[in-house]
């Protein structure tokens, strides 16, 4: 999209983290936004802020994982803007970390549900309104570079957003191919300080697990709340490069370039049929080969 103002912006997950940010980019960019998060607190302190900034904003609580809370948006986000142009498919949870053969049906179910199944949803809901409108449109949805490696001990969330890695790019492809004018990105971040690790707090309670962790689920969970607060880059930077991405209509968002080593290690393992390597104990100054 060459020109942001006076358009309309959609996010989920906007009441904290990557969603707050682009919120924030949007206005700033003078957007209308359209906000939808199942936190409802959050939510309603994002659109508050959003129209103290002098944005016309509105906010709708969504259970992304829900195909008829995206329809409900889509419906929310036309009678109060006419038109919707960029989506960011973003509401996401972590957890479900550990060996594999440990891991439990809810973890699937709860992250599965959210972050893939939300993406879907939302490309469902929306997609087909900008296809009618026939207008600049992009499409922004948040993977990670968990979907572009495949690190141990985070195996359910690894599988979920290397499922929305290729989600996206399919759907630029069917885009494409439908000669739309459609763009699409897919955000890729490494570890980053937001509410990511506290995704608990919004686990459904038919899906909350009672059973103790074991110690490889206590070991990733450890390591992974250690490597989101100790990263350096912010939501906010995270937002600004998004925002830059879809300026320039670029496809990856890769907002933490030193995983690119890692990205080519895995690649060069599958064309030269050897044995995966652990990107966490890869030392990237020694070149892949
Ligand atoms: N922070 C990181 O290190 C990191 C790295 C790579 C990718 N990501 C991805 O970024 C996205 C945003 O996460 P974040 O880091 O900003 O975390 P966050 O917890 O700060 O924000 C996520 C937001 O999504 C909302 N949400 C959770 N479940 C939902 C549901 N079912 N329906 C609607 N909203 C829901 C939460 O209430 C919250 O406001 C996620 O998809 C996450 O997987 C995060």
């Amino acid at each position: 999209m060459r020109e942001l103002a006076g358009k309309v912006a959609v996010i989920t997950g906007a009441g904290s983290g990557f969603g707050l940010e682009f919120a924030r980019a949007a206005v700033r960019h003078r957007m209308k936004v359209v906000l939808g998060d199942v936190q409802e607190d959050a939510l309603e302190a994002a659109v508050r802020e959003m129209r103290a900034a002098g944005a016309e904003a509105v906010g709708e609580r969504i259970d992304v994982s829900k195909p008829e809370d995206l329809k409900r948006f889509a419906d929310r986000a036309l009678a109060s803007f006419g038109e919707v142009h960029l989506l960011f498919n973003n509401a996401g949870v972590a957890g479900g970390g550990g060996y594999l053969w440990e891991s439990r049906l809810s973890d699937w179910q709860w992250l599965l549900g959210v972050n893939v199944m939300g993406v879907v949803n939302g490309i469902r809901a929306f997609v087909p309104l900008m296809i009618e409108q026939d207008c600049e449109c992009h499409v922004v949805n948040t993977a990670s570079a968990a979907g572009l490696v495949s690190a141990p001990l985070m195996g359910v969330y690894n599988v979920s957003k290397h499922a929305v890695v290729t989600l996206s790019e399919t759907l630029f492809h069917d885009l494409r191919v439908a000669r739309s004018r459609i763009g699409v990105s897919v955000l890729c971040p490494a570890f980053v300080p937001t509410g990511i690790s506290d995704s608990e707090r919004n686990r459904p309670a038919d899906l909350v697990e009672s059973a103790p962790p074991t110690e490889s689920q206590a070991m990733a969970r450890k390591q992974s709340e250690k490597a989101v607060s100790s990263g350096k880059l912010t939501a906010a930077q995270v937002a600004q490069q998004t925002f830059q991405a879809v300026l320039e209509d670029r496809f990856y968002v890769i907002t933490h370039p030193k995983m690119l080593p890692y990205v080519e290690l895995r690649l060069q393992d599958i064309v030269q049929q050897r044995a995966p390597s652990d990107p966490f104990t890869y030392k990237p100054d020694v070149k892949p080969g």
